[in-house]
């Protein structure tokens, strides 16, 4: 996949993008990464970017012409989504994450300072996604999150074949517990049916914790979730375990 990204500060992705997975995707042409520098589309001697709201307000924009040009420099097809993101968009999700990772090309617009002219959002941006319910300083981290989040998605990225399709909120529940040696850390034991190693058993036991977890800690996502007749009675009997008033 093709990623380019608009911003003022490419040099924000050096660290995130030059590590571990994000590397590996990049070193192995699965993720062909493009930074590129808003201001270097300025056409003022000043290199401006931004300018004062009309109406008055206070903060600066980031202006429409720039954007545009920045935009216009990259864009290949109408097909490609050109992404900006926002604390005023779709809440970003496993489900789009997935819907992304199916296209060939994606641009992301990194707002800055107040935000953009809307006629930027009219005429050029076809998506924009929030990564949570607060603001950031600007739309960088958030399109590292959407990027990352994106590259596990793609085929050959994570080792094993379909290891993305065991992540939390892949099935709309989250993952239960791992363990790893040794088997007793101060007095805390692996759980038995980890170490008897009889699949069936160890399959039903992780889909039981995954319920149990996501009823502790993110209820209303069993809401949406797929649960077998069986899985709605062993809900059921967690809910009466666990008591919504000791949670
Ligand atoms: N830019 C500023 N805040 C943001 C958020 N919550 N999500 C995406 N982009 C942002």
């Amino acid at each position: 996949m093709r990623v380019d990204v608009l911003t003022l500060f490419p040099e924000a992705f050096e660290g995130p993008m030059t590590t571990s997975m994000m590397w590996k995707a990049r070193d192995r042409g699965l993720l062909d990464l493009h930074l590129h520098n808003i201001r270097d589309h300025s056409t003022d001697k000043h290199r401006a970017v931004d300018d004062t709201p009309y109406g008055g307000g206070g903060g600066m924009l980031m202006k429409v012409d720039v954007i545009a040009n920045a935009i216009e420099a990259v864009k290949d097809t109408d097909q490609t989504p050109v992404i900006y993101l926002s604390p005023q968009g779709r809440l970003f999700s496993h489900a789009i994450a997935a819907e992304l990772a199916q296209h060939p090309r994606l641009i992301f617009l990194c707002g800055h300072y107040e935000g953009i002219d809307e006629r930027a959002v009219d005429l050029l941006i076809t998506d924009m996604i929030s990564i949570g319910d607060y603001v950031l300083t600007g739309g960088e981290l958030a399109a590292m999150v959407v990027i990352d989040a994106v590259t596990r998605q793609l085929p050959g990225v994570l080792g094993a074949e379909g290891a993305h399709e065991r992540d939390s909120h892949a099935d709309g529940l989250l993952e239960g517990p791992h363990y790893t040696r040794p088997q007793n850390f101060r007095g805390l034991e692996v759980p038995e049916v980890l170490q008897r190693g009889h699949h069936a058993e160890i399959e039903t036991w992780r889909r039981e914790q995954a319920i149990r977890r996501t009823w502790r800690n993110r209820p209303e996502l069993l809401f949406k979730a797929v649960l077998s007749e069986d899985e709605r009675y062993l809900l059921a009997k967690i809910a009466l375990d666990e008591g919504s008033l000791s949670r």
